[in-house]
């Protein structure tokens, strides 16, 4: 059980603005997406929830298909909310989303009015809750009229089922459309979250000046390429490791010799630093002055004591981030 209203658990957590909003998140986020599912161990989520919100990590990041089963992940957070973080509502930011696979037929993915408002709804119900902070594009869709996408977000932000509108994986102009639109609807969009990490640039490329410009902040997922940037695939791939199941995204064949040879190379800048690979990955992430918050996954509570004091050191100097780049582009 968690005790609502600690004051303890603030003390080490840096809370960044969220673009031009009101909204505080913290450094580090936690992803609902892996081990979070009906095929994952109940006791083991609530205690990597626990261990995250004790730190400090507000804000819980889901989508409607996270699992497996899709749904699950959203009905085992309801769960908590309702037993093991009873009274704690307020002290976090619940996020949901909605654009890929959910449901047979022509109204179970992509960004029609019709799917967005139907899966909000579905969620809320799976997750017992009102309402979301942050409701989600996961998608861009390219038959649906950005009008009607934007304009289902608004309106759902609009009928309180969520506080604040959010896209992801929008490119830097479908991101300024969606922005525009959204302005002239009365609704900003708070956030935008892409895939950022060492391993994975692509937002550094017109995004985040797109970002920058509309006040939108930035949640990067992914930011240790779902593990590549950590230690564990330095010697092969360990039983039990994200690549090794069955379930999930990430594949054996992920893991080649050219992205073990580089993250090796870079755990040894990251000892010299004093982190682990894991730790430095993240901080190369938070050190773009763009970024609002790193949305981490992970497998237990250990791996998020040790993500979350990668905020300790973000600093590097201008021959670490030469010697970093020369890794990423060999
Ligand atoms: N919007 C989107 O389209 C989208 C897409 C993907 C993800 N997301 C969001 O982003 C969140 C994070 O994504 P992600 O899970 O891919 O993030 P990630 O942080 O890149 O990868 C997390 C995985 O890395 C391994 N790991 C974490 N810390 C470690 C450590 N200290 N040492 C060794 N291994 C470590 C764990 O895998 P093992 O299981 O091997 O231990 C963990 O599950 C998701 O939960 C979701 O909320 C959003």
């Amino acid at each position: 059980m968690v005790i609502p209203n600690e004051s303890g658990r603030y003390t080490e957590m840096k809370y960044n603005r969220c673009g031009r909003s009101g909204l505080l998140l913290p450094s580090v986020s936690l992803g609902f997406w892996h081990n979070f599912g009906s095929v994952d161990k109940y006791d083991n989520m609530v205690e990597m929830a626990k261990t995250a919100f004790e730190l400090g990590i507000t804000h819980f990041d889901l989508a409607n298909n996270y699992g497996p089963r899709a749904g699950s992940a959203e009905e085992n957070l309801g769960k908590m909310l309702k037993n093991e973080f009873k009274g704690c509502r307020d002290e976090l930011v619940i996020s949901t989303k909605a654009g890929h696979f959910m449901w047979h037929g022509p109204y179970g993915e992509w960004g029609s009015r019709k799917y967005l408002v139907s899966s909000l709804d579905a969620s809320l119900k799976r997750m017992g809750l009102e309402y979301v902070d942050i409701f989600y594009s996961h998608r861009f869709d390219p038959d649906t009229p950005l009008e009607e996408t934007m304009g289902a977000l608004a309106h759902v932000v609009k009928q309180g089922k969520a506080l604040y509108a959010g896209i992801s994986n929008y490119t830097a102009e479908q991101t300024k459309k969606a922005s525009d639109i959204l302005k002239t609807l009365g609704v900003p969009c708070l956030i935008h979250q892409p895939s950022y990490s060492m391993f994975n640039r692509w937002i550094e490329n017109g995004l985040t000046d797109t970002l920058k410009e509309e006040g939108i902040g930035a949640i990067a997922f992914s930011p240790l390429a779902q593990g590549l940037l950590t230690d564990k695939y330095l010697n092969g791939i360990p039983t039990g490791s994200r690549a090794d199941k069955t379930v999930g995204f990430l594949k054996k064949e992920h893991i080649t010799p050219e992205k073990v040879a580089k993250a090796a190379k870079l755990n040894q800048i990251a000892s010299k630093r004093n982190q682990t690979l894991a730790q430095m990955a993240l901080a190369w992430v938070m050190r773009n002055s763009n970024i609002t918050s790193v949305l981490i996954g992970a497998s237990s509570p250990a791996q998020i004591k040790e993500n979350a004091a990668a905020m300790n050191n973000t600093v590097f100097t201008e021959k670490e981030l030469c010697d970093i780049d020369a890794i990423l582009a060999d």
